[in-house]
């Protein structure tokens, strides 16, 4: 089965930025969720890197009106129904594996945005009826001349880099026809979510959601 490529593309329009979190307290993703829909992010990914990501996902999706919350660092089957279970909207991984694929035809309603990084990668995902993928690790395979590089060939594929990220150097990934939406963590590092800096995040979101090519 295909990628919900309409609800994929609802998260990756929504803003400029996704937000990618490593956030593990529940009373701490709540806030900082609003700090960053009130900037201007809707989409926000948190990454299943922590013992209760879960319940932050579960936290956010209950009680922020307005986040697009979904699933990052998600790594197989499990993982994907677990994360769907708590109530994300999407789902994201590093990478792409038939496991994964499967996780998603599984659950059609909550769309996978899967992590690619080389051409044949690329071709890989759109033979399994994928179009809109995750750049990554955007800057370390190759940033910008890189997507350059796949636009031509496989001008099909529409990509969200992440990894490498910042606000200095979104606005050039950002002016790459097949950009979408790029990924980074720097709105909302886990320093500024330990300190419960919620205006701070709230005024790189709004910087962020500033963002146009
Ligand atoms: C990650 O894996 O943490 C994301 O890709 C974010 O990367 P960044 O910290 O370079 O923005």
């Amino acid at each position: 089965m295909a990628q919900n490529i309409e609800r994929v593309e609802a998260v990756m329009t929504a803003a400029p930025v996704i937000p990618v979190l490593v956030v593990d307290d529940p009373k701490k993703a709540v806030p900082m969720a609003r700090a960053l829909v009130k900037g201007g992010l809707p989409g926000i990914e948190i990454t299943l890197r922590t013992p209760n990501a879960l319940e932050c996902i579960r936290a956010v999706a209950a009680e922020v009106e307005g986040a697009l919350v979904g699933a990052g660092t998600v790594l197989d089957h499990a993982q994907y129904e677990a994360a769907v279970k708590a109530g994300s909207t999407f789902i994201v991984s590093p990478g792409a594996t038939d496991n994964l694929f499967k996780a998603a035809e599984d659950f059609p309603e909550v769309p996978l945005l899967p992590g690619v990084s080389t051409a044949s990668e690329v071709m890989y995902a759109l033979e399994a009826g994928y179009q809109r993928l995750k750049f990554f690790p955007a800057v370390p395979a190759g940033g910008i001349p890189m997507l350059k590089g796949l636009a031509s060939p496989l001008a099909a594929a529409k990509f969200c880099p992440t990894g490498g990220i910042s606000l200095q150097n979104a606005r050039d990934f950002l002016a790459c026809p097949n950009v979408l939406c790029v990924g980074g963590s720097w709105i909302a590092d886990s320093k500024a979510i330990d300190e419960e800096d919620w205006a701070g995040i709230e005024e790189r979101a709004r910087a962020a959601a500033a963002l146009t090519a």
